[in-house]
């Protein structure tokens, strides 16, 4: 069983030291948990692949503290890729970059891009500051299953399988970062803590991405980020099927509790920042509350609700298998 360490100074050296070893530590950040290996070491990112059960073809993202440290992980040649990290990091926004050769093939899944981003959490920052290497670092959760948005979700999953998690409290945006590849023109990969409109106002028109460019990153396969429990997407005050448990998974107001075994509310004001806070706790709750079917209101598809909507649509699609 992993240690399981309140995130201070001397647990951060801790961790620090153990990233150098090759071991791997999950930590928090702005946006889920990460599981973090030292991005230079292939052996230690290989081992991130075999806990997270996560296949090879899938690209992990290079967290740095510096853009000094971003430099020697990537290549800054689009103009804008500047724009945007003075603008956004540090912050929940990945940018898919030509990659340098000392960034190993098993990090990128042989791509000749890199996906790089700044943590705007401070124990995240301190971590990587400490450790003095780049950490290759997907979300510390078993592939394809819900992000860990506290430390008890990260040992739930994989607490038996890694060597020490910190504890850093509740991520404070809770949906994974945005990521954008920035190669001819900028493309959305996977829609995140950084509203797409934010990006938008920086450098102009963002073309989504669709399954036609390929499965480049692995948040767009068309099924991802799932509770155990099948999830549909219902209109409000839809009525449950007679004789299931069901749990519902409300954006606001619930007209009518009393048909639900359980209710989740992901902001009562409808507040869709506060509602990306609570998205993946709320479905850790459900999934463990013992139901047959989880129905899901939808949110509005603007700022971090396209990233909510993103995840539901997704975890429907994989409970529909
Ligand atoms: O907020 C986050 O991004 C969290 C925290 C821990 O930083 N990390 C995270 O990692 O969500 P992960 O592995 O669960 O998702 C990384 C996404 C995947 O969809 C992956 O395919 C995409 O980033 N990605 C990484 N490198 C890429 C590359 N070179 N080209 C295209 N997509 C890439
Ligand atoms: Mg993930």
């Amino acid at each position: 069983m992993a240690e399981v360490l309140q995130a201070d100074r001397k647990a951060v050296q801790r961790a620090a030291s153990f990233l150098r070893e090759g071991k791997l530590v999950a930590f928090p950040t702005e946006t889920v948990y990460g599981l973090g290996a030292c991005a230079l070491n292939p052996q230690a990112v290989a081992r991130i692949f075999e806990v997270k059960e996560r296949p090879f073809f899938d690209p992990l993202i290079v967290h740095v503290a510096t853009l000094e440290m971003a430099r020697e992980v990537c290549e800054f040649l689009d103009p804008r890729a500047l724009l945007l990290v003075e603008r956004f990091w540090p912050g929940p926004l990945t940018l898919v970059l030509p990659k340098r050769p000392v960034i190993p093939d098993i990090v990128t899944a042989g791509l000749p891009t890199v996906g790089v981003r700044m943590p705007a959490h401070p124990v995240a920052l301190e971590l990587i500051r400490e450790a003095g290497v780049p950490v290759a670092a997907p979300s510390a959760n078993l592939f394809g299953h819900l992000s860990p948005t506290t430390a008890a979700h990260v040992v739930k999953q994989i607490g038996d399988r890694i060597d020490l998690v910190l504890d850093g409290g509740q991520c404070p945006i809770g949906v994974e970062s945005t990521v954008l590849e920035l190669l001819e023109e900028p493309v959305l990969l996977r829609p995140g803590g950084i509203p797409l409109e934010d990006l938008e106002r920086a450098i102009g028109k963002i073309r989504v991405g669709s399954l036609k460019d390929g499965p480049r990153a692995p948040g767009q396969l068309p099924f991802h980020y799932a509770p155990r429990v099948p999830l549909r997407i219902v209109p409000q005050e839809t009525p449950p099927p007679p004789g299931f448990r069901v749990g519902l998974l409300a954006f606001r107001v619930v007209r009518h509790p009393e048909w639900f075994a359980k209710v989740e509310i992901l902001s009562s004001n409808g507040d869709l920042r506060e509602a990306a806070t609570n998205f993946f706790a709320c479905l850790h709750r459900l999934e463990e509350a013992g139901l047959d079917l989880i129905f899901a209101e939808p949110v509005p598809e603007v700022g971090l609700g396209r990233a909510i909507m993103d995840r539901l649509r997704k975890a429907e699609a994989k409970t529909l298998q």
